[in-house]
């Protein structure tokens, strides 16, 4: 956690200023020169923001000291001050020899409570765009891994901290989620997986683990088919949280894909990209951050975190196209493509939470379809549900944190597109086209009770080779945030 406090430190190797649109700066605490204040208020005066919602200017103090002046618009709409602290970690991070920086906030024409809002987001950005996974690096690893301490200087310690510290907990969700994902899938099989939410349980969260014994046991076949052609053992975990005052309190349940790595089982994929399958576990790390944040910032809320986590391997023992599974639920699928195998790691995960837990809701998360690539690109994630008001929320949610999702149908006519001719179900539809839908009707199957379920399909999200505001590149931790933000703003 980055050091909050009153004074400059005397070995920083800059300071950084943040004024709003036609504010001077203001020395309220007689920190700085009047010849250094001068300076700094000529500089403001010619310093026009443009394009985003923030311009920076730099000069020397010294040899060794570089002052930064971060002139900030006033809010308007597309105001998120967790891009603009995104940016000047990328603008800092250009500078040789830049390594500690003393931000110097009070100086904003913002009242108490926003200044300490602003500030908390903004660092979130910045701890956000700074992250990097380097730890399979043995050489080049400081350039690989550029830290910048910062030290926040104001009069509003106290209000900072608190606020500061829940962003944390944000950070080190999305932070987990990221890790998770970026380990390559000789490491991160499903065993390992277990044991890395295992370390969890000193947060004081609860951690039970289904090995493939119970899952037999619990008839979970359609989770266990998918695993059946791998050497590593399919698990299920369940995590809960029980943090609302009252312990009797439906909690809010959240399902993610585990597909520690995808080849496409007998149904191979083809070779170029599929390296990239290894994020396809990146719903349950979502899970599984998420949880960690709820532990940390100790939300007033039970929630129930379920990943099945499973590789799906092609070997002699592997299931067939063709193949007929009876999942937990009771209902017979045929498996016609085995790498569509997310939607039965997720059948079985999803009716067992339901009957488990009776939760408020459902709102599971997966890597599931190519085809939402094809439809919303790296921009959107896919939002599916059977319950307009979960899906409003969600959808609020998604534009207050500017994780965006973007809502498609549902419907009967899509949903006899996967009746089976000798099953109750099949797991892919030849004709009609719509992918991501008929994948998502899929799993509405295996939602018994009418539970308000909402599915988002971030395969075109969880990771990204290009950088973006709150990333560097690799694995992006979309949804941590979002889903955060609906705790906090809708049940807690
Ligand atoms: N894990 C993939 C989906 C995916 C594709 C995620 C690309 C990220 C990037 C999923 O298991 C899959 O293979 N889906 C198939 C379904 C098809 C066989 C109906 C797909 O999208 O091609
Ligand atoms: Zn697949
Ligand atoms: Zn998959």
């Amino acid at each position: 956690m980055a050091s909050i406090t009153g004074s400059l430190s005397p070995d920083s190797d800059a300071l950084a200023i943040f004024v709003n649109e036609k504010h001077q700066y203001r020395d309220k605490k007689g920190l700085l020169s009047k010849e250094l204040i001068k300076k700094i208020n000529s500089f403001i005066k010619t310093l026009k923001i443009k394009k985003k919602n923030e311009e920076i200017v730099s000069f020397d103090i010294s040899d060794t000291q570089k002052c930064f002046i971060v002139k900030i618009k006033n809010k308007h709409e597309s105001f998120y001050p967790e891009e603009i602290g995104g940016r000047f970690f990328s603008h800092l991070k250009k500078i040789k020899d830049l390594n500690k920086i003393d931000l110097y906030i009070d100086s904003l024409d913002f009242d108490n409570q926003s200044l300490v809002s602003f500030f908390s987001e903004f660092c979130l950005g910045f701890n956000l765009k700074s992250y990097t996974f380097y730890k399979y690096k043995t050489t080049n690893k400081e350039k690989s891994n550029k830290k910048i301490i910062f030290k926040i200087i104001t009069h509003h310690k106290a209000n900072l901290q608190k606020k500061y510290k829940y962003y944390d907990a944000i950070k080190e969700g999305v932070f987990l989620s990221r890790d998770l994902v970026s380990e390559p899938p000789n490491i991160l099989n499903p065993k390992k997986y277990t044991e890395e939410i295992k370390k969890l349980s000193k947060l004081g969260l609860k951690v039970e683990i289904f090995n493939e014994k119970k899952l037999k046991k619990l008839g979970m076949n359609a989770l266990l088919g998918v695993g059946q052609g791998s050497e590593n053992e399919t698990f299920l975990v369940v995590i809960k949280w029980n943090g609302a005052s009252s312990k009797f309190g439906k909690p809010l349940a959240f399902v993610g894909k585990g597909v520690c790595f995808d080849t496409g089982g007998i149904s191979l994929k083809p070779a170029r990209f599929m390296e990239e399958m290894k994020y396809d576990m990146g719903g349950s790390a979502v899970v599984v951050g998420l949880m960690k944040s709820l532990a940390l910032r100790k939300a007033n809320v039970n929630a129930i975190g379920v990943v099945g986590l499973v590789e799906n391997m092609p070997d002699g023992n592997a299931q067939r196209p063709g193949d007929i599974v009876k999942s937990y639920s009771g209902k017979t699928i045929e498996v016609l493509n085995t790498d569509a195998e997310g939607r039965l790691v997720l059948a079985d995960a999803l009716t067992y939470t339901e009957e488990k837990f009776k939760p408020k809701f459902i709102i599971d998360l997966a890597t599931l379809t190519g085809a939402i690539i094809m439809a919303l690109g790296e921009e959107y994630a896919g939002l599916f549900s059977n319950n307009d008001d979960l899906a409003n929320k969600i959808f609020k949610s998604s534009k207050n944190v500017n994780e965006k999702v973007w809502r498609l149908p549902l419907h009967r006519n899509y949903d006899k597109l996967i009746n089976s001719s000798i099953a109750d179900v099949q797991n892919i539809n030849y004709a009609g086209g719509a992918g991501s839908i008929t994948a998502a009707q899929f799993l509405q199957r295996f939602i018994i009770n009418k539970t308000p379920w909402a599915h988002l399909d971030i395969a075109g999200m969880a990771f990204s080779k290009k950088a973006a505001n709150l990333n560097s590149g690799g694995a992006t931790g979309f949804g941590v945030r979002l889903l955060n933000n609906l705790i906090k703003e809708y049940y807690e």
